[in-house]
Formats: structure tokens, C-alpha cells, sequence
């Protein structure tokens, strides 16, 4: 937890911090958050009902995240829990590295370095590492919330065309980013690059899947920095095993920390650690407004950023 926000939390209560490098087990889980007033708690650990149950007298759950699907957020509701996250922060973050995975994965950009440091570059040659051209580009958007506007803003430096679909039309999106919304079946066939910016809710477990998959060019490129069980990861290790797609760019894996060992064997894909929010200043910024949420409820009054009661 970066220091400032465990030096504002210790300013008024005493902290115990996980000092293990893991997550830790449902038992563990459970033993560490009786006789708490407040926990502040990872996407990776599941707050479910067993584990609420046991934390008698913890008023709230603080989640070091936007995203909250780890935590049994109706079931912290019946027990009169707050639940809170950390939105904002992260939305520019999120959107620079959602362009970092564009960018590594149209111009091979790891490819090249594994190649360049294997001592393989002879010279430079035309047809060395052929990409394809993000400028100009059809960019299309799945999620119009936050980190979905802040990624097609950037668009608009690439003089690029923007599709954007959600449950529902986003006028305020459309005027942040000149994005049109289309059906999604229209945007995963126009687009060159698909980019996922939605929660995960039972609604967008498998949101891509082989029929989607089916959909797109075979020079589209997929970025999911969203969660990993909004694609089916089998059908995208075969559809980028058959070329049916060009390449992927995925922050997040259907069964975190383990990737599909097909992925692993690719090379037109490009795999991060979940780091989308990874800056300084930024999880800087998201400890501080976990400790926030955590000091209002001490204090009796609301978490500025709840998502529930
Ligand atoms: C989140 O906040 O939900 C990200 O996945 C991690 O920062």
C-alpha cells in the first residue's frame, strides 16, 4: 500500500497490513477481518457472504479498485456493510495503458524487443516487423463509461473514426470523444480495434466469445483492460491460433493469476500482469481515497464513494 495512504489511516487508527506477498486464503481472510472496524481490501480478495459473516463489527469494505466484483455487494448491503471503490482516479491510467497494448500490439512492439535482445537484428530490412497503421483507424469502444471516454479521447490525436456501444446511448460520451454508437454486432465487423471497457457483471461474462470472435476482421486487434472473464479465453486462443483475428492486447485474465497456457505460446498476443492502473501517482491517489471511505465511516458519516445503502 503506497505510504501516504497507510500514514493517513495511521494518523487516527491503528493498521495492521497484510505483509504477505499473496493473496490470501478464504481462511486467512476470514481470521484477519474479525474484530476489525474497517478493511481495506484488493480485487483479489473475494468478500463473500462466509466472509462477511465472520467480520462482526467491520463497518465497511474498502476496495482498492474501481471495479468491485469481488465483494457480494447485496450481501454486504443486508448486513448494513458500506461497500466503496475508487473511481476516477484510474480513468486516464487505465486509458494510456488500453493504448500501450494498442500500440504494442499493432506495431509487434514486443515481438521486436524479445527479437532485438536475442541479438537477432542483422540490420535493418523492409519487410522486418511489419505492424499495421493505428492512424486513421476505425477504433471500437464496448463500454461508454469513464475509461471507455478517456480512451476514445485519445483517439481523436489519431485522426481516428470512433464506434461505441453500450447498454444505452451516451450523449456526453459522444460529445467527449465524436464517437457514433452502433449495435455491437456493427462494431465488432467495422472495427480495426475493439477496445473492452466494461464491469463484470453475469450480463458481460463472455461478452466476446467465438460468435463475436467470428465477427471481427482478420486484421482486427482485441484489448481487453477490463476483467478477464468478459472474453471466453478458449475461443480467443483459437481464434488467434487460426489468424481469425490479428492480435490481443489483454491486461486481465479470465482466471487471474493463471494465464490460458495457450496465450502463453502465441506471439500475436501481448500479456500484462493487470498493471492498467499501475502508476505512482496513481495508486497513490486510489490508497488515499480508500483510507477516505475508511475515516468517513469512523467518523460516522458516509463514504464519499460508496456503491451501496
Ligand atoms: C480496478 O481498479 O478495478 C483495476 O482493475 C485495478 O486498478
Amino acid at each position: 500500500m503506497p505510504q501516504p495512504a497507510l500514514d493517513l489511516l495511521s494518523a487516527s487508527c491503528e493498521v495492521e497490513v497484510n505483509e504477505e506477498d499473496r493473496v490470501l486464503t478464504k481462511a486467512e481472510l476470514i481470521s484477519k477481518v474479525k474484530g476489525r472496524d474497517a478493511v481495506l481490501c484488493l480485487l483479489t480478495d473475494t468478500i463473500d457472504a462466509e466472509v462477511l459473516d465472520a467480520a462482526q463489527g467491520v463497518k465497511i469494505f474498502a476496495n482498492y479498485a474501481v471495479g468491485y466484483n469481488n465483494i457480494d455487494v447485496e450481501a454486504a448491503t443486508k448486513r448494513k456493510i458500506w461497500v466503496s471503490n475508487t473511481p476516477g482516479v484510474l480513468t486516464d491510467t487505465t486509458a494510456d495503458l488500453a493504448w500501450a497494448l494498442i500500440f504494442a500490439v499493432a506495431r509487434r512492439v514486443v515481438e521486436a524487443d524479445r527479437f532485438t535482445r536475442e541479438g537477432k537484428f542483422k540490420g535493418w530490412a523492409p519487410m522486418l516487423f511489419l505492424g499495421q497503421d493505428v492512424t486513421g483507424k476505425t477504433l471500437g469502444i464496448i463500454g461508454g463509461g469513464r475509461i471507455g471516454e478517456a480512451v476514445g479521447k485519445r483517439a481523436q490525436g489519431f485522426a481516428m473514426k470512433v464506434l461505441y456501444n453500450d447498454i444505452v446511448r451516451n450523449v456526453e460520451f459522444e460529445k467527449a470523444t465524436g464517437a457514433t454508437y452502433v449495435d455491437k454486432e456493427t462494431l465488432l465487423k467495422e472495427a480495426d480495434i475493439i477496445s473492452l471497457h466494461v464491469p463484470l457483471l453475469p450480463e458481460t461474462r463472455h461478452l466476446i466469445g467465438a460468435h463475436e470472435l467470428s465477427l471481427m476482421k482478420p486484421t482486427a486487434i482485441l484489448i481487453n483492460t477490463a476483467r478477464g472473464p468478459v472474453v471466453d479465453e478458449d475461443a480467443l486462443v483459437k481464434a488467434l491460433k487460426a489468424k481469425q483475428i490479428y492480435g490481443a492486447g489483454l491486461d486481465v485474465f479470465e482466471e487471474e493469476p493463471k494465464v490460458h497456457p495457450g496465450l502463453l505460446e502465441l506471439d500475436n498476443v501481448v500479456l500484462l500482469p493487470h498493471i492498467a492502473s499501475a502508476s505512482m501517482e496513481t495508486r497513490t491517489k486510489m490508497g488515499l481515497m480508500a483510507a477516505e471511505n475508511i475515516l468517513a465511516v469512523m467518523k460516522g458519516q458516509v463514504p464519499p464513494y460508496h456503491v451501496n445503502m
